[in-house]
């Protein structure tokens, strides 16, 4: 058993919405044995629960859980920050261009070690990742994330049409290349499978028809999609489903909408939207970095909380410029400032970690600090440079210093990331490369 000294924050409690309910030990201990969260509290009470673990001192800096990117695309790894588009030119020009390179699986497993080595100096200890249309980049993901038992929720990206002939499935092999992976790699270890059609314009109704068929057949794989990110992307959605009563619609008469469906951005939704989102229990991913990226649109939290949906923060690399929840919540921070309605920094902590994890069913595994929950956790060093030290003082509340972090931090704030009880990434011994 292992025992850490640190102050420690999460939100330990099942709330369905944020409220600023938070657990703080400034002197704290988390004690893990193995895989397993075995207890938290302050520290002098769990040491004498525990008089025979080993300590590591860590003090000075913040345990935190482990951090949840709900919308990300790991083929964008190598795309990420291109000049002067817009989400369709931007999607033709860098993205698909990038996404063919994964016809070659030797290439795929490369950028998966990549990727997964830039979620881990992040602090991100699970995804929800996009791959490519080739079931193959789909495996090379979960291969590299199995070797370090992270916790990966990830899909076989669903093309049929309005996309280059090299990223083009079909109905059928959409459907059959989906269920296959579902059967290989669903709830196997912790790997956890999500239907991906890409969006509206790249999928026929056969292909979303096929792909909501597999939804009721398999009621606990996730679905990643995007909706509302952008005007003209609306317009061509529009003019691809004249019978459909807007954009979420074209989802939803396709059994896509429901509980573990997260939909990327909506930024554009209507009211009925909105409502309709709050009623059937899925989620919707906030990618501020990326909305500001391209231009895209201020995402309305407001209206979100109105309705009672569930948001989950996330980076949405390629579009989004940065692998850093911190800094993809300062983005919001400053999104949340141009609607007048500021995002709390607890809040945003919410969104990445407990609130992300509850929205997703995923809360007795990760996303808080609780025993029973697997160890993924986060060591934080809020004073990493001169700028820092400066501003943030010794013993400053949690919030100031995620805050701070959130405008002044990147990777030099994460000191460890700890996934299954093994650290699996430490700054100071530049041990992040995956073997
Ligand atoms: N809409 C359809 N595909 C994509 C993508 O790869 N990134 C973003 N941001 N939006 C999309
Ligand atoms: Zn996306």
């Amino acid at each position: 058993m292992q025992l850490f000294r640190a102050s420690i924050a999460h939100f330990p409690k099942q709330t369905t919405q944020f409220t600023d309910d938070i657990a703080i030990f400034k002197d704290g201990g988390l004690l893990i044995d193995k895989k397993e969260i075995k207890d938290i509290g302050d520290f002098d009470t769990i040491a004498a629960r525990y008089p025979a673990a080993s300590v590591t001192d860590l003090t000075g800096k913040w345990i935190l859980p482990g951090l949840i990117d709900s919308h990300l695309h790991y083929p964008q790894t190598q795309s990420i920050a291109h000049y002067g588009e817009q989400l369709l030119t931007w999607l033709e020009n860098y993205t698909f261009p990038a996404e063919m390179q994964f016809a070659d699986s030797e290439h795929a497993n490369t950028i998966a070690k990549v990727f997964l080595n830039q979620l881990l100096k992040n602090g991100t200890t699970t995804g929800f990742v996009f791959t490519t249309v080739h079931k193959s980049s789909c495996q090379a993901l979960f291969n590299a994330a199995s070797d370090i038992d992270m916790a990966i929720v990830a899909g076989k990206v669903c093309m049929d049409r309005n996309c280059p002939s090299q990223l083009t499935d079909c109905t059928e092999s959409a459907q059959a290349d989906s269920a296959s992976l579902i059967e290989t790699w669903h709830n196997k270890g912790r790997n956890r499978y999500a239907l991906t059609p890409r969006f509206a314009p790249t999928s026929t109704e056969a292909q979303l028809a096929a792909l909501g068929e597999l939804a009721q057949q398999y009621s606990d794989v996730f679905i990643q999609t995007h909706l509302s990110e952008n005007l003209d992307e609306i317009a061509w959605v529009k003019s691809l489903f004249p019978q459909a009563d807007g954009y979420l619609d074209v989802y939803d008469k396709y059994n896509l909408v429901r509980e573990r469906a997260v939909f990327g951005h909506g930024i554009h939704l209507t009211p009925d939207e909105w409502g309709r989102l709050g009623e059937s229990g899925a989620t919707v991913a906030f990618c501020p970095t990326s909305n500001l990226f391209l231009g895209s649109g201020l995402f309305d939290m407001t209206a979100a909380r109105a309705n009672k949906v569930h948001v989950a923060m996330a980076t949405d690399v390629g579009a989004g410029t940065t692998f850093n929840m911190f800094k993809t919540y300062g983005d919001a921070y400053k999104v949340s400032q141009l609607r007048n309605d500021p995002l709390s920094p607890l809040e945003g902590f919410y969104l990445m970690t407990q609130g992300a994890a509850i929205a997703h069913g995923l809360d007795e595994e990760i996303g808080n600090l609780n025993p029973g929950t697997i160890a993924d956790f986060i060591v934080v060093e809020p004073r990493f440079d001169e700028l820092t030290s400066l501003r943030i003082q010794q013993d400053a509340d949690f919030d100031d210093v995620f805050f701070a972090l959130s405008i002044l931090g990147d990777d030099r704030a994460i000191a460890q990331t700890w996934i299954s009880g093994n650290c699996c990434y430490e700054k100071s011994s530049g041990n992040n490369e995956l073997q």
